[in-house]
């Protein structure tokens, strides 16, 4: 596993960071007085095959390694190369794995999808400090608006990253790269390694 994924966050506090997943996240929670409730269980024709591990795993980890490898700094004892994408090839893969993101993200949501299938566990089972597969799917169970919550804010960076690569702009992939990695990092420290610590960022909704 990438060790980015558990190491808390250095840009947790960034203010403007904050602000524009704010302003995002609130679009999902558009109040009743303006607009018509979702309607329930709006996910029921679809049959979940995959757990949210297989998803992370096959979906949602390599498109988001390939995202922030994209804008990247590298540094060799041959010096250091600056990535980015430059021809139109290379846009358009950035804009594929943007897709597969933003939809997986989707995908997290669907109702009765369990974290792992029965009989699966995840590949660093038993650490201590982390959940199991069915201690996360209790967890979630429990608090399924914050789980649906960081879902959403993860398809809201996936869209952010989506508009960075049609406008063709490294520097605002590599800001909702930062933010990326917060939402990434809040959920899995609720979902899955809670014993690391509580989230530095939780997303709006699932304060209220
Ligand atoms: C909505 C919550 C949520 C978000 C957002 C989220 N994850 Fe996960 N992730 C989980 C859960 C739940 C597990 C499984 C935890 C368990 O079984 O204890 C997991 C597991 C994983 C795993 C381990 C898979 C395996 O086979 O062992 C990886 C890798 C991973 N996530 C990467 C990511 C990355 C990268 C991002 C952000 C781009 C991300 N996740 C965003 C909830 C989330």
């Amino acid at each position: 596993m990438n060790p980015r994924h558990i190491l808390i966050h250095k840009f947790a506090t960034t203010l403007a960071i904050a602000c524009a997943l704010t302003a995002c996240s609130s679009k999902d929670a558009a109040s009743p007085a303006t607009s018509p409730p979702a309607p329930a269980a709006s996910t029921q024709s679809m049959k979940p095959v995959a757990g949210i591990k297989d998803l992370m795993a096959y979906m949602i980890d390599p498109a988001a390694d390939f995202l922030w490898e994209s804008v990247s700094t590298v540094t060799t004892e041959k010096g250091t190369v600056e990535n980015q994408p430059r021809t139109d090839a290379e846009w358009k893969e950035v804009r594929r794995q943007a897709i597969v993101l933003t939809e997986a993200a989707n995908l997290l949501l669907v109702d009765g999808r369990h974290v792992a299938n029965e009989g699966e566990q995840l590949e660093d089972h038993g650490l201590p400090g982390n959940l199991t597969a069915e201690q996360a799917d209790q967890a979630i169970k429990e608090d399924r608006a914050t789980y649906e919550s960081f879902a959403h804010a993860l398809r809201e960076a996936g869209v952010s990253m989506l508009k960075a690569a049609d406008s063709r702009s490294p520097e605002r992939m590599l800001e909702y790269g930062d933010t990326l990695d917060q939402v990434c990092e809040g959920c899995h420290l609720k979902f899955w390694y809670p014993g690391q610590g509580a989230p530095a960022y939780v997303p709006d909704q699932a304060k209220q």
